[in-house]
Formats: structure tokens, C-alpha cells, sequence
């Protein structure tokens, strides 16, 4: 059995010898071109004009194309038509490609962007939250509100209440295999697309475009990314489509990666944004209604803007029933790159909000904010007892959820979206949660990693710490699997078994160091009776599975798992059915076990199964397709079930800080991570480490800083600092809560992609804990993320320290 057992990555041994392609790996057919974009050094500005003579003149260079020469302009928006792949009129931020050299090399290509003469007047630039808040810089011309029972009158009432802010850094994605594509052109004036996306059916459609050919024309292939993170759903669009236009024009091969720097100028980041929030709760610290105000930077483009803020809002619970809830989500239109997905896509700045207010309602309360988690939890699957579903809204109207899309656009009031069954709590959006398993996982890791002495412990030891103070915390996560728009949950999958039965398999899923290729494989190996070794699987293609999804929502696996099993169904009851007939026996009797496949007492190989088809004329490639079941999602009223299921983990993190330098390090992670069944527990392992540290990352080293001017200044490495080896805790305990998915998923596995980044908040919450603990206990430590030592060092100085 190969499913859920924990095999390595099916290329491990190519990436460690350095011998993986990628696209800057592919041999270039001879004469193959190189580009780079000139971009704009202005954030806001009216081009008046563009002189590209000393470009045209630079060595190596074959061509530059500019606004002019692109009629009409291409596209690479991946929601609405408002990115021109070269800046039209105006430019709308620092770093916006604004004319496209192709020259001999990578290297002349760069050098020549350098020489453009762009005469830009300027114009204000809208670069903050409350520059764009003044400005009414809205997309969706304001905000998006959506409620549940009536918060204001909740908090009123409330015997007590807190308020605050916090400021949320971006996040650079910093795949390590930068942007990049190659453009061959094919007879007829057909494309084939090598690129570095998670979404190669995107790419197909949007160069389509481009060139003015049906997307039949054009073939976009993807073997793997070095790393994606949500930052290769859209922003892979332009180079691909700069090489194809570059293509059509001089008739060779085109290819374009982003150095380095480039990149982090040019492409979107994870939204940073400011969250405001109101609660009100008793003297347990239940909360009774909660108020959020969102404001987010989404850069000069909408790109994937409003369903990243829409799942913000969809987070803004977490673990915890909410029983009045106010989110009103800006999504603001600013000078700056076009923000985009990135792991979790938005879900992790919902969920901070929710987690910050936990803490802050703790420490109002003097309490331990684990026990205040504790009494807001969402009931649990396993609990008993007669309290009611949700509590009834305080607001006259329909007696649940009431929400409004664009204030000032009229209120539309919607019906409850059907009351959940006895007993059972919905979220704010009014899904049921129903397989709520986080209680028990606290329960579980509070005492594996001994919680309560530890606190114990630590509080001891910061008595008598005078320079260094230890804080710890423990901070569960429920995160929502599937696309919250609804048609994009679906995947299909080619399967071959070849006559020598070497089985291939394909499917729309893309590989970006996630490990799909190897957990897919796994399915299908399963599905044969076949050992790993025997199932390979072939680059991403358009041309093998079209209409693809964007490898994203963590739902690689889930989808393509489950598409790709029911072709390899297809073709097994197609090798069975020519047996049983053989044999005069039944389908079901033929047995696929262990490479061999039996029935009636015969004994036979797989290939000498597959040849025997294959001589009999029965078809040995097969489709499969997959939606999934259950989901219906109203975004304009925020109500209904947008997920499948939740999938959950819970992280105990205790790090130190130094009171005279801020400096802070993480000295032990304890975490239980939810994977249901486990397709392949070491992958999982893999991904809920790296997860986790790349959240930890986001909230306390990584941070983006731009001038007044709108420039980004930390654009590589030596500014921008992504967690080290040496970064990781000593102490790192990652185990599995492997109980099967109650819902019907591919081996009752669970999505595992995204979920762990936001165990990360839990170390910003131990953070905090150190900081208070520089402090009487009067003023709450109020920490922005990231926190960098600066802040911490702030933060402690409010202390009175
Ligand atoms: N893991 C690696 N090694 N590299 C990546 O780029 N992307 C993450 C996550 N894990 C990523 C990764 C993101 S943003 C998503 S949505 C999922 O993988 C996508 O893959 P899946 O759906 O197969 O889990
Ligand atoms: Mo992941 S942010 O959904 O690519």
C-alpha cells in the first residue's frame, strides 16, 4: 500500500544534485532571444514621453517594444482587463514595466532596460491606508460589510470590552526559482509555452489573447516551480505573455526571468493591512460581539484583491463562535505593487484579528489567554449538553445573518441561510461547523507539551530574568478548504497504462515543492496495486488536461487526487472486464494487489495485463474528472457553505526577547497538525514545518519597507531577511492528528498546504507574552507584526521598560 506512506518527494534526489529543470534549465533551441522590461522609477505620473534611443542603440540589443508598438494592448489581469502589460498614459507604480527590450542575452537585455528616458509628470501618489482612506481610493467603489446578529448593540451591552489596532506587514514570497518563461513559436503561428505558473490554463488563455489565437492554439507546459506561494497564481502572466508577443515579432524563440531584484519590484506581495476591532464579553472573557474594520493595501490592480479579502473576512472566527459579528473589508486601490495570493491568501490576516483580540480580552481579564480561547472554542464533534445553535440576533429583521454589499449602494437583507441542525454553531457567514475537532487537539498538545508548567515555569523565571524575558503561547487555527468561487473546484486527470504497463499519469495540479506529483502518484499506484516506482508523472500540460484550476487553496491534492482516481477506475474496470470474460468470472473478482493481478486462480504480471488489453483492442488511456460535492457560496451576502471542510492544527510556541535590544528568538514549537488520513505523512511533515516557519517569518523578521517617494527599498536579500536555518527553533515537535476527514476526500486526507502558515501567530503571541512581562501588567503591549526588533524594542519601552 502506498497510500499514506511516507516517501520522499518524488524529485528529492533532483533537487539535492542540483539536476531538477527548471525553465531556466531548458536547453534553448538556438537563436532564442532575451527580455527585460524597462520600468517605471514613479509611482504616480502622466507619461508624456517615452525615448528609447539609447536602448535601441545598446549592444545586444533586436528589438524594443514599446506602448505604442501594442495594438491593442495585452492583458495579464487575472479578474478584470486593468493590467496593460505596458504602462499606458500613466504609470501606477514604481517598478511598473513601461517597454520590453529583446536582445542577444539575459545580460544586454538588462543592461538596455537601464537606458529608457521615460519623461513622467508627476502626480500624488495614494501609497498608505489613510492616504487611500481620504481619498476614497476603493475598489468595488467602498467598503464590503457583512454581519451576523448586531455587534454594536452586543458590545454595548457587554459587561466589558476592549479596543485596538494592529498594523499587518506584507510578505514577499521569495520563491527561490524567480519568475520566469520561454516562448517557442510553432508553425502556423501556434505557441508553446514553457513558465513558472500555478495556473498554466490562465497563462494559455491570457497569451491566447494576446495574440489574437483560440486558446487551442497555444500549449502552456509546466514541469515544476522552485517554490510559488500563491505568488505564481497571477504575476506569472506578464513574462509569459511578453514572450509570446516578443515571439509573434521576430519569429524566435523568446525567454524572460526576473532577477532578482526585478522581481521583487515588479511583482505583488501578501496584503499588509490594519485591522481595527471593538469586542465585548463577560467576565470569562466570552465574547458576546465583535466588530472588525479591514483596510487593505491592494496595490494599482485588482488582481486577485477581492477574493483575498473575501476569505479575511471568512477567517475573522478562527476557532471561535462568534455570536454577533460586524467585518467591514476596504480593499483600497494604492500606487504600489499589485498585492496577491500568498499562502493562505488573506485567511492569515483575518485570523490574526480574532487571535490579537483573544489576547488582548486575556489580559484585560488578567487571565490566561489559553483559558479565554477555551470558552470561545466552537463546540467540538465529540460535545454534549443542550445549549442551543447560535444565539439569536439582537437586531429587528431576519433573525440570523443580515449583510450588505456596498454601503451607501443600499442595504440588501438576506434570509438566514437555513437554521444549522440542533446543537450545532455556525460561523459567521452561516456555514454549520460540524467537524470541530480543535478543542480536543489543545487538549491533546496543551499536555504533550506541558502548557501550564511551562507557563508556570517561565513566569518564575521572569522574575528573576532582568535583560531577557521568555514568553510563550498556544494558538489554534481552522482553516477553510475549497475555492470560495465555486466552479474553480474542479480537476481533471489523463491516464495511460502503456502496453509494457508503465503507467503516466497527468492531471491540471502544478509542482511547486509541495509534493502533489508524489501524493498523486501514490493514489494511482494504489489504485493499480502497483508499486510507486511504476507510476510516473509528466509536466502539467494544456494540451493533455484542459480547463484547469490554479494549483492553489491548498486543494492541489484533493481535486487532482480524486480526479486522477477515477480515470485509473476507468481503466482497471476496462483491464478487469476483459479478464472476467476471459475467466468467466465477475469484475469484482479480479484483484489488483502488489503488481500482480489475480482472478480465478490465474496469476498475472500488470504488463502482462496491459498487453493482453492492448492485444484484445481495449482502450488503455482514460479521463477523469472531479467536482466537488456540497459547497454553495453567495459572496455578495457573505452566506452559505463556501468550504468542504476545515482542516485544523494547534502550535505552542515560546520564544525570548531582549529587553535592551528587542532582539527575539523562538527557542521551542510543539505543534499537532490536522492532516486527516495522511496521504503521505513525511510530505505533510514537510509542509507543516516549512508552513509554520514561513508564518513565523512573515510576523517577526520579514518586512517590506517602501520610501515616501513609493519605492520599494528592500528589494533582495541583503534588506529583505526570510528566516535562516539558524532561525528555526532548537526544540521543533511536529506530530499528526491522523483521524480520517469526515468528509468523502481522496483516503479521507485532509489539505495541507496553507493551514500551518498561521500556526505562526502563535509566535507573535508569545512575543507579546514577553513583552507584557516586561511590564505591571497595566498597558496592554498592542504589538504590530512584523516583530522586528525595533518594534519589540517599542513595545517593551510602553512598558515602562
Ligand atoms: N510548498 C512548497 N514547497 N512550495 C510552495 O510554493 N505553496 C503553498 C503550499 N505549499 C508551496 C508549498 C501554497 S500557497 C499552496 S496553495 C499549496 O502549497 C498548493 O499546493 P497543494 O494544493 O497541492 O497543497
Ligand atoms: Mo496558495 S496562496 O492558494 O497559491
Amino acid at each position: 500500500m502506498s497510500l499514506g506512506a511516507p516517501l520522499p518527494h518524488d524529485a528529492a534526489h533532483l533537487h539535492v544534485t542540483g539536476s531538477a529543470r527548471y525553465v531556466d534549465d531548458i536547453p534553448c533551441p538556438q537563436g532564442t532571444l532575451h527580455l527585460a522590461f524597462g520600468l517605471s522609477p514613479a509611482a504616480h505620473g502622466e507619461i508624456l514621453g517615452l525615448d528609447l534611443n539609447a536602448v535601441r542603440a545598446a549592444p545586444g540589443v533586436v528589438a524594443v517594444i514599446g506602448p505604442a508598438d501594442l495594438d491593442p494592448m495585452p492583458d495579464c489581469s487575472p479578474s478584470i482587463h486593468d493590467e496593460p502589460l505596458l504602462a499606458q498614459g500613466r504609470v501606477h507604480y514604481a517598478g511598473q514595466p513601461m517597454f520590453l527590450v529583446v536582445a542577444e542575452n539575459h545580460l544586454a537585455a538588462r543592461r538596455a532596460a537601464r537606458l529608457g528616458r521615460p519623461d513622467i509628470r508627476p502626480l500624488s501618489a495614494i501609497l498608505t491606508v489613510d492616504q487611500a482612506l481620504a481619498a476614497g481610493s476603493h475598489f468595488e467603489g467602498g467598503p464590503v460589510i457583512w454581519e451576523k446578529g448586531c455587534a454594536a448593540a452586543a458590545i454595548a451591552a457587554a459587561v466589558r470590552s476592549v479596543e485596538g489596532r494592529i498594523e499587518i506587514g506584507g510578505q514577499e514570497h521569495f520563491y527561490l526559482e524567480g519568475q520566469a518563461a520561454l516562448a517557442l513559436p510553432q508553425e502556423g503561428g501556434e505557441m508553446h509555452i514553457h513558465a513558472s505558473t500555478q495556473h498554466p490554463t490562465e497563462v494559455q488563455h491570457k497569451v491566447a489573447d494576446a495574440l489574437g489565437l483560440p486558446m487551442g492554439a497555444v500549449r502552456v507546459e509546466v514541469r515544476r516551480m522552485g517554490g510559488a506561494f500563491g505568488g505564481k497564481e497571477s504575476q506569472a502572466n506578464a513574462l509569459a505573455i511578453a514572450c509570446a508577443v516578443a515571439a509573434r515579432a521576430t519569429g524566435r524563440p523568446c525567454k524572460m526571468r526576473y532577477d532578482r531584484d526585478d522581481d521583487m519590484v515588479i511583482t505583488g506581495k501578501r496584503h499588509d493591512l490594519r485591522i481595527d476591532y471593538r469586542a465585548g464579553f463577560d467576565s470569562d472573557g466570552r465574547l458576546t460581539g465583535v466588530e472588525f474594520r479591514h483596510l487593505l493595501r491592494c496595490g494599482w490592480s485588482q488582481d486577485l484583491s477581492l477574493p483575498v479579502a473575501d476569505r479575511a473576512m471568512l477567517h475573522v472566527d478562527n476557532a471561535y463562535f462568534l455570536p454577533a459579528v460586524r467585518i467591514e473589508s476596504h480593499r483600497l486601490r494604492t500606487n504600489t505593487q499589485s498585492a496577491t495570493a500568498f499562502r493562505g491568501f488573506g485567511g492569515p490576516q483575518g485570523m490574526l484579528g480574532i487571535e490579537r483580540v483573544m489576547d488582548h480580552v486575556a489580559f484585560a481579564l488578567g487571565r490566561d489567554p489559553l483559558d479565554v480561547r477555551r470558552v470561545n472554542f466552537y463546540r467540538g464533534v465529540g460535545a454534549v449538553g443542550d445549549a442551543p445553535g447560535d444565539a439569536p440576533g439582537r437586531c429587528p429583521g431576519p433573525r440570523d445573518i443580515s449583510a450588505r454589499m456596498k454601503e451607501g449602494a443600499g442595504g440588501l437583507l438576506v434570509e438566514s441561510a437555513g437554521a444549522a441542525p440542533r446543537g450545532v454553531q455556525t460561523t459567521p457567514y452561516h456555514m454549520p461547523v460540524e467537524d470541530f475537532v480543535a478543542d480536543a487537539m489543545v487538549a491533546a498538545l496543551a499536555k504533550r507539551a506541558d502548557y501550564a508548567g511551562r507557563r508556570a515555569e517561565i513566569a518564575e523565571w521572569n522574575r528573576g530574568a532582568t535583560v531577557l524575558k521568555r514568553g510563550i503561547a498556544l494558538t489554534p487555527v481552522k482553516f477553510g478548504i475549497s475555492f470560495t468561487l465555486t466552479w474553480l473546484n474542479q480537476a481533471g486527470a489523463l491516464v495511460h497504462v502503456y502496453q509494457d504497463g508503465s503507467v503516466q499519469v497527468n492531471h491540471g495540479g502544478t509542482e511547486m515543492g509541495q509534493g502533489l506529483f508524489r501524493k498523486v502518484a501514490q493514489v494511482a499506484a494504489d489504485e493499480f496495486g502497483l508499486p510507486i516506482g511504476a507510476v510516473r508523472i509528466t509536466a502539467t500540460d494544456t494540451g493533455k488536461v484542459p480547463n484547469t484550476s490554479a494549483t492553489a487553496a491548498s486543494s492541489g491534492s484533493d481535486l487532482n487526487g480524486m480526479a486522477v482516481r477515477a480515470a485509473c477506475e476507468v481503466l482497471r474496470g476496462r483491464m478487469a472486464g476483459m479478464l472476467a470474460a476471459r475467466h468467466q468470472a465477475e469484475v469484482a473478482d479480479v484483484i489488483f494487489a502488489d503488481g500482480r493481478v489475480r482472478v480465478a486462480g490465474a496469476d498475472y504480471g500488470f504488463a502482462e495485463v496491459a498487453a493482453m488489453a492492448y492485444q484484445a483492442r481495449v482502450s488503455l488511456s482514460a479521463t477523469g474528472h472531479y467536482r466537488t460535492p456540497k459547497i454553495v457560496w453567495d459572496r455578495e451576502k457573505g452566506c452559505g457553505r463556501p468550504f468542504l471542510y476545515f482542516a485544523y492544527g494547534v502550535a505552542v510556541s515560546e520564544v525570548v526577547i531582549d529587553r535592551l535590544t528587542g532582539e527575539n528568538r523562538i527557542l521551542r514549537v510543539d505543534i499537532l497538525h490536522d492532516t486527516g488520513a495522511s496521504l503521505n505523512p513525511a510530505i505533510d511533515i514537510g509542509q507543516i514545518e516549512g508552513g509554520f516557519v514561513q508564518g513565523a517569518g512573515w510576523l517577526t523578521m520579514e518586512e517590506l519597507v517602501w520610501d515616501d517617494q513609493g519605492r520599494l527599498r528592500t528589494h533582495a536579500p541583503s534588506t529583505y531577511k526570510i528566516p535562516a536555518c539558524s532561525d528555526r527553533p532548537d526544540v521543533f515537535n511536529v506530530d499528526l492528528w491522523d483521524q480520517p476527514n469526515r468528509e468523502d476526500t481522496v483516503g479521507r486526507s485532509k489539505a495541507v498546504g496553507e493551514p500551518p502558515f498561521m500556526l505562526g501567530i502563535s509566535v507573535l503571541m508569545a512575543v507579546s507574552d514577553a513583552v507584557a512581562a516586561c511590564g505591571d501588567g497595566s498597558v496592554y503591549p498592542g504589538l504590530d507584526a512584523p516583530a522586528t526588533p525595533e518594534r519589540v524594542l517599542m513595545a517593551v519601552r510602553r512598558q515602562g521598560g
